[in-house]
């Protein structure tokens, strides 16, 4: 019997330990996004584009940051609002070529706003953008 209280103590203790840790941005990272987009976000050439080194780019033009967080990939992602406030907001920090002083970073409020927009053409409005900032080099 006391061996059970052990235990179920023990769970007590770990159980902080496992939900912080899957708030952690880069574990929701490792876990939903990595499949597609690689750990240093370099993508998967012809079906995945790469993020490293380009994703801020999209904060540059009209329209960009609202983009971040409709794209499939982020609004039907398993994770709150929050979560996908930082997990973006790290994603910009660690590989877009952003650093995290230049960028306002994404509030869960934000995100809930943003999140409840359907976008409806992905690929023409990704088109759209990329030219956008491809003109302002
Ligand atoms: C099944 C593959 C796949 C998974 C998993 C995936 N993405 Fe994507 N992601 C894409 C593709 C493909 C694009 C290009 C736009 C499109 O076609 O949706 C993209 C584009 C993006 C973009 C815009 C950047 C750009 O250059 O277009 C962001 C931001 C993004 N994804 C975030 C995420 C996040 C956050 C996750 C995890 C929670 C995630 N994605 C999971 C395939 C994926």
């Amino acid at each position: 019997m006391a061996a059970i209280f052990r235990i179920f103590a023990l769970c007590l203790l770990c159980f902080p330990v496992i939900s912080w840790a899957a708030m952690e941005p880069r574990t929701n990272y490792m876990i939903n996004c990595q499949g597609c987009h690689l750990a240093d976000g370099r993508g998967k050439t012809g079906s995945v584009p790469s993020m490293k080194g380009e994703l801020h780019k999209f904060l540059t033009v009209p329209g960009g940051r609202e983009f971040l967080v409709q794209v499939p990939g982020s609004a039907n992602a398993p994770l709150n609002d929050a979560e996908l406030a930082e997990l973006l907001n790290w994603m910009l920090g660690n590989m877009s070529g952003a650093s995290n002083s230049n960028f306002s970073p994404y509030t869960e409020a934000e995100v809930k706003k943003l999140r409840a927009k359907v976008l409806v053409d992905v690929m023409k409005t990704r088109e759209r953008l990329v030219r956008q900032f491809a003109e302002n080099k």
